[in-house]
């Protein structure tokens, strides 16, 4: 079969290398890919929101099918625009996609349902939503309506901090904007794979989502991720699938927009209870390079199923053993960081035991390796727990000669501190 994979960053290189492994798979395409992701497929300069070349391409070259990567393009229909060409393609649809594209939507939908979730309420109106806020104590979690690219979410700790985002949120967008209940409680990501009626969990993973140690700076797309993570017990995981995920794709089937494709859930458990903070409409970036590590049955097989709902009696197979990667950025990411530096040591960092590594923004010029975006690099290495493979990252980032680079030195550390105990 002939493949399209669309997206650019470190998920889509972890995508591209377990899909170029697949039995199936006779030639794989990636739009637009990266450095990395040539070693494996064959680029196409197109970007993911090119979403009419896309479909173009996809018709010319007969793709039988296309996985997207990045939430944008489905959000503005890429999956809608290929299948009403008759190309098959891992969705969900744009009507899906609402689960990410619209915080009000999940939160509407968590309400009718009973899905555990913080308390909220939407407002169009400033001075009604202060009033909202102020009942709810500090502090107070505030939400621009549409995607934001992490950045639509506020977590004030005094009530001016709030007052000022709820005006600033209004005044930029003029959408919805959600107010809710702090949740306290540790964060994991969630994943399942769905063909609108049957839900195959997958793996579970834990992110960092500040810029530098401790858990401390601004939020970024993430910084490293390991899997399993030891919270999503199986008691944690069973109740977050029977009690939020389940009913919310069985409550997309009745509303006539069925679900079908990846869903990450964020969860954040409390004292065992999983709470949902929201939805994504596909991989996480980048727990998806720590779950292509772990993943031992073919991953194109089981998109394919989901496509064309036969995921009843489909049964997916991990590596016991734990996957950990670590975010190379830029300076300055999340902030302003300079492009174009150049990076060595890759090669040999590669060769470590254990290691992999996916190009998140990396492209070759004249022959040498440069960084191109704000996460450009995700050293990835498996181990028989979390900590043999946060040594083995670890030891891996270490040969890699970028100065104009930086990561975290302390990835995995809330299951490497567990398993001391
Ligand atoms: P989101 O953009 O929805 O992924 O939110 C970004 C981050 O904000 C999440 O990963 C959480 O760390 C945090 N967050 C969002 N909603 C809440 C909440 N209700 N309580 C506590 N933290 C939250
Ligand atoms: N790592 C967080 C995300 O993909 O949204």
């Amino acid at each position: 079969m002939k493949l399209l994979l669309v997206g650019s960053g470190g998920r889509e290189h972890a995508l591209a290398w377990a899909l170029a492994g697949s039995p199936l798979v006779s030639k794989l395409y990636c739009a637009p890919g990266n450095a990395g992701i040539a070693e494996v497929a064959e680029r196409v300069a197109t970007g993911a929101m090119e979403l009419d070349r896309l479909v173009d391409f996809a018709t010319e070259r007969r793709i039988d099918f296309v996985v997207i990567g990045p939430e944008m393009p489905l959000v503005a229909g890429l999956w809608d625009r290929l299948e009403a060409a008759g190309i098959k393609a891992l969705g969900p649809s744009a009507a899906g996609a609402m689960l990410e594209g619209s915080k009000g939507f999940v939160k509407d939908l968590c309400a009718a349902n009973q899905i555990p979730t913080a308390a909220y309420r939407r407002f169009t109106d400033a001075a009604a939503a202060k009033a909202f806020a102020a009942t709810l104590g500090l502090p107070v979690v505030i939400k621009a309506d549409g995607l934001a690219a992490g950045k639509g979410v506020i977590i004030a700790e005094t009530a001016a901090e709030g007052d000022r985002a709820i005006d600033s949120i209004l005044r930029k967008s003029g959408d919805d904007i959600v107010i809710e209940e702090f949740l306290a409680g540790e964060e994991a990501s969630f994943f399942v794979l769905t063909d609108g009626e049957h839900v195959l969990p997958l793996a579970g993973a834990q992110d960092h989502k500040r810029a530098y140690d401790g858990d401390k700076g601004p939020n970024t797309g993430g910084m490293g991720a390991y899997s399993p993570a030891p919270v999503l017990t199986p008691s944690v995981t069973k109740k977050a699938l029977d009690r939020i995920v389940r009913p919310t794709i069985a409550a997309m089937a009745v509303r006539g927009t069925p679900y079908m494709g990846v869903l990450y859930a964020g969860l954040i458990i409390e004292d065992g209870e999983p709470k949902l903070i929201e939805y994504n409409c596909r991989f996480g970036d980048p727990e998806c390079q720590v779950l292509m590590m772990r993943l031992k049955s073919d991953l194109a097989t089981a998109l394919i199923a989901a496509r064309d709902g036969q995921l009843a009696n489909l049964d997916l197979r991990w590596r016991n053993e734990a996957a950990l990667t670590v975010v190379m950025a830029a300076r300055g990411y999340p902030g302003e960081y300079a492009q174009g530096s150049e990076i060595r040591g890759l090669e040999a960092a590669s060769k470590s035991e254990g290691v992999r590594i996916f190009h998140a923004a990396t492209e070759r010029r004249n022959g040498r390796l440069v960084a191109t975006g704000g996460r450009v690099l995700n050293v990835t290495a498996v181990g028989r727990d979390v900590a043999e493979a946060q040594q083995r990252a670890y030891k891996a980032v270490d040969l890699i000669d970028w100065p104009e680079g930086f990561c975290r030195r302390d990835i995995g550390w809330r299951a490497v501190s567990r398993q001391r105990l």
